[in-house]
């Protein structure tokens, strides 16, 4: 469900401007209200800084000098990047992501109080123009064993397995913390998709390295830096999950075909993958 359709929330943005696209807007979000008014929103897909018109954006577009986002390029392989932007530190530019996040999230969401996070942005590179493609944001001191707030494909990016992506780079950083993470809840309903795919598809690759050898659910969170909640969750869809009728106990059994079934499917679409040695970064403490 994309809840109500624009039209049914009167004056509100209808679809932004972004990369020479037209993407229709699936929520509303907090825009000042001179912005907010106008059905488009022309949004520099460098800067994210937002504007009312065209020929705005036109004469914005003969100023801004950035390619690509601020902040640190930590990840760079082939044609994609990833830059580590902190909320302090770009506050301005953090704040337009939430905004922009919003128009295609239901939750709320934090939009102005950015600095307690630091944001992951994933771009295309094309002739050495970074194109937005998508983010996640993460707590710099989480309690609750989060390592994802809020994660986010452009429209026009979606079904190419940039969320699976971005997701399995926030799990790359947790293992590079020597720590498990879960994302926050609640998800959304394309959230809790896209996370019940990576989950199952990460177990079955465990499951399958260790053929013939009995692994645990902490051997996976380990492997995986998934927590062993999820872990469940992914070892239950490839019905991997057996408890014992007499002692009630649980015992992991794999059913190779369905593991192979599931791995060959995914690499059959030939995603993009995170490449772990392309990733330079140490944790902030
Ligand atoms: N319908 C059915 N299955 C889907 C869908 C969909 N619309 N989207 C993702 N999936 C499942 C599929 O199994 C998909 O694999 P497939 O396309 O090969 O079949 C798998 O998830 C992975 O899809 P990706 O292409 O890797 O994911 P995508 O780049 O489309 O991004 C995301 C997923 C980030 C959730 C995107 O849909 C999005 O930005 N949605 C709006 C914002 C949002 O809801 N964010 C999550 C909020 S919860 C949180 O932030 C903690
Ligand atoms: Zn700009």
């Amino acid at each position: 469900t994309r809840g109500v359709s624009s039209l049914a929330r009167g004056a509100a943005i209808k679809y932004i401007h972004f990369n020479n696209y037209e993407i229709d807007t699936w929520y509303t979000a907090p825009y000042p209200e001179e912005y907010s008014q106008n059905p488009v929103l022309y949004i520099c897909e460098y800067c994210l800084k937002y504007m009312k018109s065209s020929f705005i954006l036109q004469r914005h577009r003969t100023k801004c000098a950035s390619r690509h986002p601020p902040g640190t390029e930590i990840y760079h392989h082939g044609h994609n990047a990833v830059f580590e932007v902190d909320g302090r530190k770009h506050t301005t530019y953090c704040q337009n992501l939430c905004l922009l996040a919003k128009l295609f999230l239901n939750s709320k969401t934090l939009y102005y109080d950015v600095e307690p996070f630091v944001f992951y942005v994933l771009t295309e590179i094309d002739e050495g123009n970074h194109h937005f493609v998508g983010y996640f944001s993460k707590e710099k001191l989480s309690g609750n064993d989060y390592n994802l707030s809020c994660i986010l494909t452009l429209p026009i990016y979606q079904r190419k397995g940039y969320g699976h992506f971005l997701i399995d780079f926030s799990y790359l950083l947790s293992r590079r913390e020597f720590k498990v993470g879960t994302p926050e809840k609640p998800l959304s309903d394309l959230g809790l998709l896209s996370y019940r795919s990576y989950w199952k598809l990460k177990v079955c690759e465990v499951l399958r390295l260790v053929e013939g050898v009995p692994v645990s659910v902490e051997e996976i969170c380990s492997l995986t830096g998934m927590t062993a909640s999820d872990v469940v969750v992914g070892l239950e869809q490839v019905g991997a999950l057996l408890r014992s009728p007499t002692s009630g106990r649980y015992a992991i059994k794999s059913n190779l075909t369905l593991i192979n079934t599931t791995i060959n499917r995914w690499q059959a679409k030939n995603y993009v993958q995170v490449c772990p040695l392309k990733l330079l970064w140490k944790p902030i403490v």
